[in-house]
């Protein structure tokens, strides 16, 4: 289990900063794109992922929350970008995750909180990872929604039949209170904001809610 920081709660004039106090805890960073009109805001686009690509190492992972990825997949990855990340509500994802995986970086889909399980199985097979959100998104600092946990556990019984090779991935509202719940229903990657970039010492955040997603699931 990874806790991935989502740099959209850090602060964007001392992002590099911000990436050093993490760096040694994580292995990813979860990056934000939000256009505006996929959803009611405007976040960071190719040139802050081009600046993080000179600034670390860190995986950095690309929650793409836009109209039209297909116009900008490209421009993500040439800059940097480890793996995407694409929304199954903008329509059938076959030729964006097959674009995707052609670039070799890892492949991504996303459920929003009120997408079953049922709209993302067809794509199990050619994905990396399901990213479930657990927030409407939009914005940071939202409150976890627990009926998202019902697709994290479909997902994850499907994951442990089927032998697919896909990683869950939680975000939103994920803090001390509800990362517990999000590790036990099966989420290999949590993504933390405001949790960490909102604390006074985001690395011992991240310790912190790591150790609480392992003891969730530590046998007892
Ligand atoms: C919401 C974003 C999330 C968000 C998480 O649209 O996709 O990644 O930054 O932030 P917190 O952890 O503050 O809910
Ligand atoms: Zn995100």
């Amino acid at each position: 289990m990874r806790i991935a920081p989502s740099i959209l709660a850090a602060d964007f004039a001392h992002l590099a900063d911000d990436v050093d106090r993490v760096a040694s805890d994580v292995e990813m960073l979860h990056v934000d794109v939000m256009d505006g009109h996929f959803v009611p805001n405007i976040s960071l686009g190719v040139p802050v992922v081009a600046s993080l690509r000179k600034a670390t190492d860190l995986f950095l992972d690309c929650h793409l929350m836009i109209d039209n990825p297909g116009d900008m997949l490209d421009a993500f990855i040439d800059a940097g970008a480890d793996g995407i990340s694409v929304h199954v509500e903008l329509g059938d994802p076959t030729v964006l995750i097959d674009r995707i995986r052609a670039r070799g970086v890892r492949v991504g889909l996303v459920a929003n909180p009120d997408t079953p399980f049922s709209a993302v199985e067809p794509y199990m097979s050619q994905i990396d990872t399901l990213l479930v959100m657990s927030v409407f998104p939009g914005f940071g600092g939202q409150s976890f929604i627990p009926e998202v946990l019902d697709t994290v556990r479909s997902a994850r019984r499907y994951i442990d039949t089927s032998g697919a090779a896909v990683e869950i991935e939680i975000d939103g509202g994920i803090n001390a209170v509800t990362i517990a719940s999000a590790a036990e229903a099966g989420a290999d990657i949590l993504v933390a904001g405001s949790a960490v970039f909102g604390a006074d010492d985001p690395g011992a955040a991240v310790r912190a809610l790591s150790a609480q997603a392992q003891a969730a699931v530590a046998p007892r």
